[in-house]
């Protein structure tokens, strides 16, 4: 019993889906939604999971709350900005120049290009940072949340040489027990129900995947090497 029958249209997460044929586990599929292509609709699932849980489960957003998410403009970064006021935040975002206006075209209530301005230099303090980009000191990420407030670091760009770069996100959970705010990391979790819960969020036109371009199958090493150079703004798509 899967659920699914001969021609229903899906989207979810598998190995090796550079491909034409895949093969794929059910528990980590979903409905297509209703209103998506299947370009859109394959931009949606590694990145909108890790957004959602980042925002809803991590950083336990609510509405009122004052957000910070750095690293706006990529593919977490893109639909955490649409989930978080999905939820009712007052978001700000964090992005390089070239990438501003787009992303307060996604709905963001303030955006700081990264270049010019600093969010963490302690004028502002928010109620929860999304870090996913910029690998920003633990001390300058502590100083810009309020006292109880709730840092979730998704991800990060550097390669340590003993830790791998993990090295933030361990000292964050060593210290979180011992400070009034919450400090943590997670690895996002590939599920049916959040696929779900990404559905029923674009289904009511609160998020939308941002797709940069799309590129054919036998241009997928064209789509990394534009990925690597940093320009992409929300996901690149491999198409059929
Ligand atoms: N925890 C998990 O389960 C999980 C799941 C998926 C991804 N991740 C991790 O999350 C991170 C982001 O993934 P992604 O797919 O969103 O990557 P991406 O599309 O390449 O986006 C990277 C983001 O980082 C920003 N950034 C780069 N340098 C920055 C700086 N100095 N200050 C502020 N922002 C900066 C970029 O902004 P500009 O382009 O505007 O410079 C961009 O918004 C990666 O480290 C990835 O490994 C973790």
């Amino acid at each position: 019993m899967t659920g699914f029958k001969p021609g229903d249209e899906v989207f979810g997460i598998c190995d090796a889906s550079f491909a034409q044929y895949v093969r794929v586990r059910t528990d980590k599929l979903a409905p297509k939604p209703a209103d998506l292509s299947f370009d859109q609709a394959a931009a949606v699932p590694v990145s909108g999971l890790t957004a959602i849980q980042a925002v809803r489960d991590q950083g336990r957003v609510r509405a009122g709350q004052k957000v910070v998410i750095v690293g706006a403009s990529g593919g977490v970064g893109t639909f955490a900005v649409q989930i978080a006021k999905a939820y009712g935040a007052e978001v700000t975002a964090v992005c390089s120049t070239s990438k501003v206006e787009a992303v307060r075209a996604l709905g963001a209530d303030h955006v700081i290009d990264y270049t010019r301005a600093d969010f963490a230099d302690g004028r502002h303090r928010y109620d929860v940072i999304l870090d996913i980009g910029g690998n920003r000191r633990l001390s300058h990420l502590r100083r810009t949340l309020t006292p109880t407030g709730r840092l979730v670091i998704v991800g990060g760009e550097t390669d340590g040489r003993w830790l791998g770069g993990t090295d933030r996100q361990l000292r964050a959970l060593v210290l979180s027990p011992f400070i009034g705010q919450k400090l943590g990391t997670f690895i996002s979790s590939e599920n049916a129900e959040d696929l779900e819960a990404l559905r029923g969020l674009i289904e009511s036109g609160k998020v939308s995947p941002a797709v940069d371009r799309t590129y054919p199958l036998d241009e997928v090493a064209a789509a990394i090497r534009y990925m690597l150079e940093g320009r992409t703004c929300g996901k690149l798509v491999i198409t059929i």
